[in-house]
């Protein structure tokens, strides 16, 4: 048996991924994927994707490209899982088994959902359960740690209630409890406004894999102040500096901080232009593979097959262990005969 800690985390596929979607949460899942004291299972989380009633066929447009970025952007296949969450039923299995230990109070407490509400979006019962199919995509895989934003911190206790409730009912252990860690170390990224997150809902993000003359303009569109060619800029206070930080290599940021403190003959045209050159270097070669992949869909699909075959182990001795502490028929399931 494996020591590893086993970390899971969830990307819901309802837009094409940006930079700051690279830096707060791509970069770290990567990150953690190359580092052999962990097992990471990155789940495309397609079913969340649905509970938003008017955008309900995003996730079938979505799932393919997110799936590619990670892929392109070099997460580690081996020995980690990145799969897709319609492609484990058993998490659904497990939804119900959840469902039928958690008071409708626990619901009404969860902030996204009231936020979602006050937001617009229809209360659907979707919406609502929303919490009890996160849970269920934890607990499915026995999973130690999930790493979430600060917003995501109440599903994770809750996800722990539910393990707990269902203890306590069956009367014996069959879940494994997970630890949230909450992302805390990376700030913000700041928009191309220089003055909210950058988000696809403020319309002031750079994609990721855009054409370069999208990007181009993207860039061109960056807030600067009135500071002339030879006047010294303050990088910490640009957010050209700033959303260059996100990509670029220590001597890239090295040479533009210095160009910038010194100011003689470095406008903000250069600094953009700068900008562009380490963006092609830092994702050019990425956004090929990114496009070869959204291409030859079988392709990346074959190659994802030993995750899903390893997810799918886990999720069913899981989902057997359930079956058990409920005394509900095991054998009768031909899904599980693997
Ligand atoms: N709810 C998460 C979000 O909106 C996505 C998600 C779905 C998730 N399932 C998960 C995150 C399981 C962590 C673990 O960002």
């Amino acid at each position: 048996m494996s020591q590893r800690k086993r970390i899971l985390t969830g990307i819901k596929p309802t837009d094409l991924p940006h930079l700051g979607n690279y830096f707060g949460a791509i970069k770290p899942m990567i990150e953690h994927s190359l580092d052999k004291s962990s097992e990471v299972l990155l789940m495309c989380a397609d079913w969340h994707g649905l509970t938003d009633k008017k955008n309900i066929l995003q996730p079938s447009k979505y799932t393919l490209p997110s799936l590619a970025t990670y892929v392109a952007l070099g997460f580690n296949l081996s020995n980690n899982a990145l799969f897709c969450q319609s492609s484990v039923p058993q998490i659904m299995e497990n939804s119900w088994y959840l469902s039928c230990v958690s008071g409708v109070g626990l619901l009404e407490r969860a902030h996204a959902y009231k936020d979602a509400v006050a937001n617009g979006k229809e209360p659907t019962c979707g919406l609502f359960y929303y919490p009890i199919l996160m849970a269920s995509d934890i607990l499915t895989f026995d999973t130690d740690i999930v790493p979430v934003g600060k917003d995501q911190a109440q599903h994770i206790e809750f996800a722990s209630d539910m393990a707990k409730s269902f203890h306590a009912a069956v009367g014996k252990k069959c879940y494994v409890e997970p630890k949230a860690k909450i992302n805390t170390d990376t700030p913000l990224l700041v928009g191309i406004d220089g003055e909210r997150k950058m988000g696809k809902s403020y319309n002031n993000h750079i994609p990721l894999f855009a054409s370069k003359k999208e990007i181009e303009k993207r860039v061109k569109e960056i807030k600067t102040d009135s500071k002339g060619l030879d006047d010294p800029k303050n990088p910490a206070s640009s957010p050209i500096f700033q959303i260059f930080q996100s990509f670029a290599s220590p001597e890239a940021q090295k040479h533009m901080f210095e160009k910038m403190t010194n100011g003689v003959g470095y406008g903000y045209g250069h600094a953009k232009k700068d900008f562009l050159d380490e963006f092609e270097n830092v994702f050019g070669v990425q956004r090929e593979k990114y496009e070869y992949y959204v291409n030859n869909s079988e392709e990346l699909w074959k190659m994802l097959e030993p995750s899903l075959n390893k997810v799918t182990e886990i999720a069913t001795t899981v989902t057997k262990r359930a079956r058990e502490a409920l005394g509900l028929p095991i054998n009768q399931v031909k899904a599980f005969v693997l």
